[in-house]
């Protein structure tokens, strides 16, 4: 399969945006990002990850005539039995106010009683080569929630999420790590073998 020469990043978060653009760096590949371009946001009617990436690289490949790359993930945490999921963007509400989502899911899981910290992360990458075209990558990355959150480096959830087999959260490591390990990667190391000629 031919590299495209331009792609649409298909997504308005920022956070993702800089990840799969540093994920992309290798390939020179000129990207944009959905909002440069002033694509609107489709809204996520999904019930699974992929199925979000899929509707929003599809909308964006559709609404731009070039090639898309979108991203639907999230934190899954076991004692909440998977939430917040694919809702994780919303219980950050709209002012997208990360430090309260993190607090939500503290006071979610004492309220459940249960000690169970262990969390996931979920990445669904997809490629819509063209308006009707369209190809997914799943990868995920096993841990444990801390609380308080610790670390200034990424974004989102990352301040609470320690990887199995780290002592530091996601927060405190620095992007270079983050990639050589995170969910995102993961799906991204599948979409290149698919790339692969
Ligand atoms: P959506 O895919 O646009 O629905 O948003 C997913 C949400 O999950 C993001 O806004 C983040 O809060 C969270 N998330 C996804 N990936 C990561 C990550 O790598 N680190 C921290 N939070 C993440």
């Amino acid at each position: 399969m031919k590299l495209p020469k331009k792609l649409v990043i298909a997504s308005h978060n920022s956070g993702k945006v800089r990840e799969i653009g540093e994920l992309l760096s290798p390939f020179k590949i000129i990207c944009v990002s959905a909002a440069e371009l002033g694509l609107p946001e489709p809204e996520e009617t999904g019930k699974n990850f992929v199925a979000n990436a899929e509707l929003k690289a599809l909308a964006a490949a559709r609404a731009s005539g070039l090639a898309a790359l979108a991203d639907d993930s999230g934190l899954e945490v076991s004692a909440l039995r998977g939430a917040p999921g694919i809702y994780s963007a919303r219980w950050a509400g709209p002012e997208k106010d990360f430090n309260f989502a993190m607090k939500q899911i503290e006071e979610q899981i004492k309220l459940t009683g249960s000690k169970d910290m262990s969390a996931r992360f979920v990445c669904a990458l997809s490629l819509a080569l063209t308006a009707d075209q369209c190809h997914s990558f799943v990868g995920t990355i096993d841990g444990n929630l801390c609380f308080p959150p610790r670390g200034n480096f990424g974004f989102g959830y990352d301040p609470i999420f320690v990887p199995t087999g780290e002592r530091r959260s996601f927060g405190e490591f620095d992007p270079a790590e983050k990639h050589a390990i995170s969910h995102r990667a993961k799906a991204f190391s599948q979409l290149v073998e698919f790339l692969k000629p």
